[in-house]
């Protein structure tokens, strides 16, 4: 325990994204993604009732709760996919992903949801190797899906994972 306040181990909670986190989420998604959601698209996935997400926050900090990371999902008729999910780069290799995804997974679990599916480009390592880890496998790809600020087109990757 004193070596974690030496060290300043942060540490997260898991909770459920709500409204009011929109902004900070937005801001959150414009770093780590090409093109950047604003908080009224995320307002307006949000508002839907198919639709729930995560935010991991930080629990140890001075004076707030700062983010980590959050996840966006979906579940309709047994099927549930990820939307979109992302983690701040000074918090990364933490376990944050991992935190979130199962925190989507059992509440997508909890909807009825039977199978999650997501999208990812193919060359994204970090992701890739988070959802491989999680138990998604491939099973399908969409040849020259993204395109990148350079022009360059890269695959998507379609993955899924059975929740039951
Ligand atoms: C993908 C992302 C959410 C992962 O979040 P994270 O909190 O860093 O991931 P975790 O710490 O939970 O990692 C869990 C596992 O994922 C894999 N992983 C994570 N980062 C990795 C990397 N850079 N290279 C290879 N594998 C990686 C590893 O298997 C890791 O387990 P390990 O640390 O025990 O080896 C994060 O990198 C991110 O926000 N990227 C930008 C946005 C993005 O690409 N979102 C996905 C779009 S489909």
């Amino acid at each position: 325990m004193l070596d974690d306040y030496l060290t300043w181990k942060p540490y997260f909670e898991v909770v459920a994204l709500e409204s009011d986190d929109c902004v900070e989420i937005s801001n959150l998604h414009g770093q780590r993604f090409a093109r950047q959601w604003s908080d009224g698209e995320f307002l307006n996935l949000l508002l839907q009732p198919n639709v729930f997400g995560f935010v991991a926050r930080q629990t140890n900090a001075f004076f707030s709760k700062p983010l980590g990371g959050f996840v966006l999902a979906r579940e309709v008729a047994g099927e549930a996919e990820i939307l979109t999910i992302a983690v701040a780069e000074k918090f990364a290799r933490a376990g944050l992903g991992w935190r979130l995804m199962q925190a989507a997974m059992r509440e997508a679990a909890s909807r009825g949801g039977e199978g999650m599916f997501l999208e990812v480009e193919g060359g994204n390592q970090a992701a890739v190797g988070l959802y491989r880890k999680l138990g998604f496998q491939q099973v399908g790809e969409r040849p020259a899906y993204y395109s990148g600020a350079d022009g360059q087109r890269s695959t998507a990757l379609v993955m899924k994972r059975v929740l039951r």
